[in-house]
């Protein structure tokens, strides 16, 4: 196991009925600003749950942040900030308007530009405080430090982290979960499952408590998804769900772990150059960094196979195969397409994305073993 220092200060109020919870975690009197998306929020009730417990704070509104959210919108709210003395931010939605708010949290205490944070490697030393009614599971953003600002401007998407913009506090009460499109839920389950791929797909041997909470995220999305995609979401599917979520990107998996990302990097471009959905990218470069990165990642693609997916017979080879095979089907079952075709994606985004990565020198994957060439090989894979 590698060393590590492990710290997650958010608090969680979990179940139904949580979100009235805000008259009491929010002072009378506290200047909110309150972020919101395109309007789900006043459809579903949640809008109407937080007003009410916000009832004795001054609250101003901010919606309409998309999502991928995008920073032009964003610094708009960073003027209102700037301009109106916010004493909290409240983010209500999903993974977009809670990163959208962590940004504006730490752009508007940024004396230079807040660009800067995304792509300058600037380093965040003041924000505002956040806190989070989540009403989508899928990013783990409401108990973690990071955040993904897209530009459209360039067609750029970029993250940035702070333990400075930790959200206080995050309200999770599942039963968001029944206003969620499919094609949410499709997203959310992918994502989520790459997520714990990512942290778990990588050394093999050296961290079996953290491979066995990760074994348990991926057999739980494998459960429930099916039931949350049928005709009736139950309330404890619902919250299993919303709590894998959760699990899956604050950190405790990450205890000790090689942690890989590059799917996620490369994904991000790919919504960046066309906009595809986040989920929707994950799943069509994940099954090629399996089989690219075959040899390096061997003994825990086979030891994956096994133990999620039950698969005891054949070759190396074959049961690496078998477990690939088993991801895209998932996948597959999930409503996903796995193929840069199914959405006009050809050679010249490649060639972009390996020209990109180039430029910005990064290395990829655990130890940096996913290189520019693996890069492009995986791109043609998933063609
Ligand atoms: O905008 P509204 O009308 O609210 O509709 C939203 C939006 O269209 C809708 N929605 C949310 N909750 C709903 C609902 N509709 C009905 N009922 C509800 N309860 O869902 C749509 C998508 O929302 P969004 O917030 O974009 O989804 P998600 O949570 O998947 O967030 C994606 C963003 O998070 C980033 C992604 O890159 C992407 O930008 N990520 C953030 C991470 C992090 N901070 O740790 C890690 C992830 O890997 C990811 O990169
Ligand atoms: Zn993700």
């Amino acid at each position: 196991m590698n060393n590590f220092r492990f710290r997650n200060p958010v608090e969680l109020l979990f179940g139904k009925g949580q979100i009235a919870c805000l008259k009491q975690r929010v002072a009378a009197g506290t200047r909110v600003l309150m972020t919101y998306g395109g309007g789900s929020i006043k459809r579903n009730g949640v809008y109407d749950q937080v007003m009410a417990a916000l009832s004795d704070c001054e609250v101003t509104e901010f919606g309409g942040i998309e999502a991928n959210p995008d920073y032009a919108t964003l610094m708009k709210a960073v003027e209102i900030c700037r301009h109106q003395k916010i004493d909290l931010l409240l983010a209500v939605g999903g993974g977009s308007i809670i990163d959208g708010t962590k940004f504006i949290a730490a752009a508007t205490c940024f004396e230079s530009d807040p660009w800067q944070l995304l792509v300058g490697g600037a380093k965040v030393t003041r924000a505002l405080p956040l806190a989070t009614v989540l009403t989508l599971p899928a990013t783990g953003s409401e108990m973690n430090c990071g955040a993904v600002i897209s530009r459209r401007e360039t067609q750029e998407k970029h993250s940035f982290g702070s333990e400075l913009v930790f959200p206080r506090f995050s309200i999770l009460d599942p039963e968001v979960v029944y206003s969620l499109p499919k094609r949410q839920i499709t997203n959310g389950v992918v994502d989520i499952y790459a997520h714990t791929l990512e942290q778990y797909l990588t050394t093999a041997n050296h961290t079996r408590v953290m491979d066995r909470w990760a074994e348990g995220l991926l057999q739980t999305l494998i459960e429930v998804a099916p039931r949350l995609l049928g005709e009736e979401r139950s309330y404890d599917d619902c919250a299993d769900y919303m709590i894998t979520a959760t699990m899956g990107l604050n950190g405790f998996i990450a205890m000790g772990v090689d942690e890989d990302w590059a799917t996620h990097m490369i994904g991000h471009d790919l919504t960046a150059l066309h906009g595809l959905d986040h989920g929707v990218t994950l799943a069509i470069v994940f099954p090629g960094v399996m089989h690219v990165m075959r040899r390096e990642k061997e003994a825990k693609l086979l030891q994956y196979g096994e133990r999620v997916w039950g698969i005891r017979e054949g070759s190396t080879d074959e049961r690496i195969d078998a477990a690939i095979r088993c991801t895209e089907t998932f996948f597959e079952s999930v409503g996903m397409k796995i193929h840069l075709s199914d959405y006009g994606i050809g050679e010249p985004t490649i060639r972009t994305i390996v020209e990109r990565f180039r430029q910005r020198g990064w290395k990829l994957g655990e130890h940096g073993i996913v290189t520019l060439d693996k890069v492009e090989a995986i791109l043609r894979h998933v063609m």
